[in-house]
């Protein structure tokens, strides 16, 4: 059996945002270990799909579900497949939607997976270990400039430049922890607390794993995909993510929706929002630092 490291974050706030229900059907969209999926599961007699596209989370959930039967099923996908995997299981829309958006600590932990600069190992960052695209591809064959705008774009390094073109000069790569260490050189130790290739890396998983094309197709699927009364909970870690959801959030609420002369709302208006949580500054998951989650109630469909 596979041992899945990962504390879930904000666990008793995902529950109450999503209120689970008796005979009330729920998508985790992002399963990891199954630590969101167990709570919800627990909390009433409900059902659960889990989603994933690594297989080795999926492998380590269904165990870990086991004892829910059939209350639970765990599909190999990507989330911005929703729409196709609930018409799979013959469901039009659910009572919830939940998304733990990123990496799990099993991912980046496991040196073969090729995320982390901790350790050696290949480079890889894929989730889906499947997929087309990896790091090592992005690594050695992207040219100096596709590279320093994904490390510029979604790393927020400023250095990012500087760094495209070490990286473009050490080819070829095959070591994720000699990246990280030749990254580190060009950024410098800083004042940060943080490890100084980690903004680049980020750059780099999000690029690999479409991460925020992936976020935006979701949230836009989600509004079909509610019942009336239905909740969205989204946690996020970062704030290029968090953006999206806010706007996403807010518009879908009507709040920057134009009115026409008499005031009235021109567009549909389909979530109603709750406060935003953050973790407690007591949360011994140091992974909670930077989670924030935000959540929304789906309007009675016209
Ligand atoms: C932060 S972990 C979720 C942890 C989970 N909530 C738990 O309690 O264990 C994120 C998981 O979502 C998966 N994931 C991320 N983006 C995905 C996507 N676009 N489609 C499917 N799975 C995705 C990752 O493979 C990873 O296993």
């Amino acid at each position: 059996m596979i041992v899945f490291d990962h504390m879930p974050v904000l666990l008793d706030e995902v529950v109450a945002a999503l209120r689970p229900g008796d005979s009330q059907v729920f998508v985790d969209c992002t399963l990891g270990g199954g630590g969101h999926s167990a709570a919800i599961l627990a909390a009433a007699d409900c059902r659960v799909i889990g989603i994933d596209r690594d297989p080795t989370a999926l492998e380590a959930a269904r165990a870990r579900l086991a004892s829910f039967g059939d209350r639970f099923i765990a599909v190999r996908a990507s989330f911005s497949e929703l729409a196709a995997v609930l018409a799979d299981a013959g469901l039009d829309r659910v009572d919830g939607i939940l998304a733990d958006i990123g990496v799990s600590s099993h991912q980046l932990d496991t040196a073969d997976r090729g995320f982390s600069f901790r350790k050696s190992g290949p480079i890889d960052m894929r989730m889906d270990p499947d997929a087309d695209l990896s790091a090592f591809t992005l690594v050695n064959d992207w040219p100096e400039a596709h590279l320093a705008d994904v490390i510029k774009r979604y790393g927020e390094e400023r250095h990012a430049r500087r760094v495209a073109r070490a990286i473009v000069a050490g080819r070829p790569w095959s070591d994720i922890a000699e990246l990280g260490a030749a990254i580190a050189k060009v950024v410098g130790r800083g004042k940060g607390r943080i490890h100084p290739a980690t903004r680049s890396f980020q750059g780099i998983r999000i690029a690999v794993n479409d991460e925020l094309g992936e976020l935006e197709t979701l949230l836009a699927a989600s509004i079909n995909c509610l019942a009336a009364d239905g909740r969205l909970a989204i946690i996020t870690f970062h704030s290029l993510e968090d953006r999206i959801v806010k706007r996403f959030m807010v518009e879908s609420a009507g709040k920057n929706l134009p009115r026409d002369a008499y005031g009235n709302l021109i567009g549909p208006v389909h979530l109603s929002l709750s406060k935003p949580v953050t973790p407690a500054d007591s949360d011994p998951n140091p992974r909670a630092r930077s989670a924030r989650l935000r959540a929304a109630r789906r309007l009675p469909w016209n």
